[in-house]
């Protein structure tokens, strides 16, 4: 019988205020914080992430799992409204990068979160996050230039949807 580090097990439950330490703490990582590009990635003062995270939390409109591997948490895959239409987004803490977690962590959450179409955006640049959504099923239908806050510029971005 192997130990629960072979087992490999992606799984998903609700957010709570418990987790969110450990998520600010994952988005406080550069290379990460590059990636995602937009939106509060990379916030250095915690009050304003717990805010943030207060108001996901109590916002019927969204929903907000914790990723788990092998039943340790390794991040977040949430969705929310974005230009009026659904959209998701999630993070994976670095160290649990490379092992198929956010693709499977996606494609768990879209069999929860079940409206379609359902859109995401990634920066151009971002190929891990673009992968991950291809990987679940969602085409490019566009790009965009939007204000990326972590980088302080505008910069390209691409849609995608899944129908
Ligand atoms: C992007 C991110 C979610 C990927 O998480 P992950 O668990 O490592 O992704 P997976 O292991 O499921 O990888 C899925 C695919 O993407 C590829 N990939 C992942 N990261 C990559 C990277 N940095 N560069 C190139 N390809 C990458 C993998 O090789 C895999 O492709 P393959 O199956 O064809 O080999 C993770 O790096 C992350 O959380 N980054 C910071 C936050 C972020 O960017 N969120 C998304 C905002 S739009």
């Amino acid at each position: 019988m192997g130990t629960i580090e072979d087992q490999d097990v992606v799984t998903l439950r609700d957010v709570t205020v418990d987790d969110l330490p450990l998520f600010f703490q994952h988005q406080l990582d550069p290379e990460a914080v590059w990636m995602a590009a937009f939106g509060v990635a990379g916030v250095r003062d915690w009050d304003e992430f717990a805010a943030h995270w207060a108001r996901s939390l109590s916002d019927n409109t969204r929903v907000a799992k914790a990723v788990l591997w092998n039943g340790q948490v390794a991040g977040n895959v949430s969705s929310f409204v974005l230009f009026g239409d659904p959209a998701v987004g999630y993070w994976i803490g670095r160290e649990y990068w490379g092992k198929g977690i956010a693709t499977r962590a996606l494609a768990a959450f879209l069999e929860v979160v079940t409206v379609r179409p359902i859109y995401a955006r990634a920066a151009m640049d971002n190929i891990g996050s673009r992968r991950v959504l291809e990987k679940c099923g969602f085409v490019v239908i566009g790009e965009d230039v939007g204000y990326a806050r972590a980088r302080g510029a505008e910069i390209d971005e691409v849609v995608l949807r899944l129908d």
